[in-house]
């Protein structure tokens, strides 16, 4: 596994989403058990939001990590409505509750709402004094969205990016790794829809005695700063996405991803889903 620095930390370039968990109680222990072999295979970085399954998932997470917090880096989101002041203060109340820990590792703005930013910064950096949490950081924010913040403790961005969304690559990615930012990739595996059934990736992913999906991660974290936070509930994803972390593409099989998904050639709007 290759090790990124972030906030301040080395963490794994492959950690674990929680998208969709926490919102049927009937799947919650298959949830737990995804998110524990993931931090025993390495995946110790975890990534969740208040917005999932309304608190669902921050209930997993604490589940999971309940007695392992230590061997964990543990990143949460705050909803754009909740930035200010106030409700900052008692969203990350609930939040570190439901995850049964005194202090989250890196806090994210979800996406940029409706409070001013500085005002929302100002919260995060109240919430750090007070040791609530660790570092703070933004989500689906564009360069100019940055250069408004223009913020040196901003850790991070948690951006939309697989080989078949490079939009980032024409100026985001170059702008926060000239300023050594680290970037969060979101959806590497497409949310496992056509990406998948793509017959280049299933070319490369036999070349390697690989999967698609091995490759989809191994390409998006072949970058130095990026972060892949793939989301699994199956255990057989688990091993593969933590296997992933041993696999590195050839240039050859970067030029044939190029041909097959060509990078950017101009600005595109920042990607949401
Ligand atoms: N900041 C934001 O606005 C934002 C937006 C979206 C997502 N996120 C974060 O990013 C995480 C990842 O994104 P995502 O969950 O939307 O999509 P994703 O990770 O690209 O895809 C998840 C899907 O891939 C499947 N999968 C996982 N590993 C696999 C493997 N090795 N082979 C085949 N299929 C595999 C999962 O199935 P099983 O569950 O059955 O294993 C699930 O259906 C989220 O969970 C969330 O934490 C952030």
């Amino acid at each position: 596994m290759r090790y990124v620095k972030l906030a301040g930390s080395s963490v794994p370039a492959i950690g674990q989403g929680t998208w969709y968990m926490g919102e049927d109680p009937a799947r919650k222990a298959a949830e737990v058990a995804a998110l524990q072999q993931g931090i025993e295979l390495g995946l110790s970085l975890i990534d969740t939001a208040e917005m999932y399954g309304e608190g669902g998932a921050e209930q997993v997470v604490g589940q999971a990590i309940a007695g392992r917090r230590d061997k964990v880096f543990l990143v949460s989101k705050v909803y754009p409505h909740n930035a200010s002041r106030r409700g900052m203060a008692v969203a990350c109340e609930r939040s570190l509750a439901r995850l049964g820990t005194d202090c989250i590792d890196l806090y994210l703005l979800h996406w940029r709402g409706q409070h001013p930013l500085e005002e929302t910064v100002e919260a995060f950096e109240r919430l750090r004094e007070q040791g609530k949490i660790k570092r703070w950081g933004v989500s689906n924010f564009d360069v100019d969205d940055l250069r408004e913040l223009h913020n040196p403790d901003c850790a991070t961005n948690q951006v939309l990016y697989n080989p078949a969304q490079r939009g980032i690559e024409f100026d985001l990615l170059p702008w926060c790794e000239k300023r050594a930012l680290p970037t969060m990739a979101y959806c590497p595996l497409a949310q496992a829809g056509r990406l998948l059934q793509h017959p280049l990736l299933a070319e490369i992913a036999e070349r390697h005695g690989a999967t698609p999906a091995q490759v989809s991660l191994a390409w998006v974290t072949r970058h130095d700063g990026v972060i892949a936070i793939p989301k699994a509930v199956t255990p057989e994803h688990v091993r593969l996405n933590a296997a992933a972390g041993t696999l590195t593409l050839t240039s050859e099989d970067l030029r044939a991803i190029d041909r097959a998904f060509p990078a950017p050639t101009r600005k595109q709007r920042l990607a949401m889903v």
